[in-house]
């Protein structure tokens, strides 16, 4: 698979990673043999990038991949992790104190010494403001708890705001075929500065593999019922903030465009992939056979200029009036 450099962290990952949110809760039931199997698939099909976070079934992610991890002696795989979500979100959370918990916590869970990669969890917009937040992740790093941190945001002022810091190695935001703003800015900011951009939520929460019609439900437990309007966390999560109904509209519209080389949600994957400026994309996955495909969009050709242009179209006149100006 094609390797990415983290110019910061002194590291290259393969360019598709995976996402293993769903390794731990809010996507319906996924069991421990299911999960195993899904990691299993993904780095068998190449993908040396683990993203997960403490607060993913509170830590059942995180034991999961540690699980995994002792089972592969000498795997040379990159773990990202995320804190910050566990308590109530005041920036006076943001603490040495607590970040060496929450460390400790995540080392113990993953069954290692020093993270790959620790990022603030979609931190309150002050965090990113705050110098003290910073130096206290830089005692991380000097502390050997971890070897590089990142951001995870949800504005594109967060992010231009956490790479203008020179010990910031990532910022992980949304990004795919119906989230184009960070194109404009954040990401030449990051290729300029060295950062690492980690592309979340490549497949608007499954909605852009095209499976999806209007009947399609989803469990109760899954964040796709329960926070369509932003009820538990930022609606921009779930369905990368856009309306179902328009989602669907712009799929079927770009369905077409999709060849028989490869599946809807390979084109979206390849559509990032070909973005300037992105490290790796991270797409979550329910089974061993999702994250192999998603694996193989990583060897599959460009997007030819008529289908760039028809995704740009598409989201120019679907989504872009609802979605540009919020994040
Ligand atoms: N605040 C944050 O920092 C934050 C927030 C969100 C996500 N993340 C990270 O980003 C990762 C990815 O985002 P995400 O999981 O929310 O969304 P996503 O990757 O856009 O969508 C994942 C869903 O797409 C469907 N899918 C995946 N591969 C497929 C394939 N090959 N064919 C058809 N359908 C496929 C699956 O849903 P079904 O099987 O149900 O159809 C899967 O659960 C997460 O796992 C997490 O690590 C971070």
């Amino acid at each position: 698979m094609e390797q990415r450099s983290f110019d910061r962290l002194g590291r290259h990952v393969g360019i598709i990673g995976l996402g293993a949110w769903q390794l731990g809760a809010d996507w319906g039931e996924v069991s421990e043999d299911a999960a195993l199997a899904v990691l299993a698939a993904a780095v068998d099909a190449g993908v040396t990038f683990l993203d997960t976070a403490d607060v993913y079934g509170d830590g059942r992610s995180e034991a999961l991949i540690g699980r995994f991890l002792r089972s592969r002696p000498g795997h040379g795989l990159t773990v990202a992790t995320k804190m910050g979500r566990r308590v109530e979100q005041t920036p006076e959370a943001y603490t040495l104190d607590n970040f060496r918990a929450w460390t400790d916590r995540s080392r113990a869970n993953l069954g290692v010494d020093t993270l790959d990669l620790v990022q603030l969890h979609c931190p309150p917009t002050a965090v990113f403001a705050d110098d003290r937040v910073f130096d206290a992740l830089d005692t991380l790093v000097a502390e050997g708890r971890v070897a590089g941190y990142g951001v995870s945001v949800e504005t594109c002022d967060q992010a231009l705001t956490a790479i203008a810091r020179p010990g910031v190695a990532s910022v992980q935001i949304i990004l795919n075929a119906v989230r184009h703003k960070p194109l404009e800015q954040v990401l030449p900011a990051a290729a300029a500065a060295g950062v690492g951009i980690i592309a979340r939520v490549p497949l608007a929460s499954g909605l852009l593999s095209g499976r999806y019609d209007e009947n399609t439900t989803f469990p109760a437990n899954d964040h796709r019922t329960f926070n369509r309007h932003g009820e538990s966390f930022d609606v921009g999560e779930t369905f990368s903030g856009v309306d179902y109904d328009s989602g669907l509209a712009a799929v079927r519209r770009l369905a077409p465009l999709v060849g028989d080389d490869r599946t809807m949600a390979q084109f979206a994957l390849r559509w990032i992939l070909d973005q300037p400026g992105v490290t790796v994309v991270i797409p979550g996955a329910r089974s061993p056979e999702q994250a192999r495909r998603n694996a193989e969009a990583a060897g599959q050709p460009a997007l030819t200029e008529v289908e760039l242009a028809a995704v740009r179209a598409t989201y120019d006149e679907l989504i872009r009036p609802q979605v540009h100006d919020r994040w």
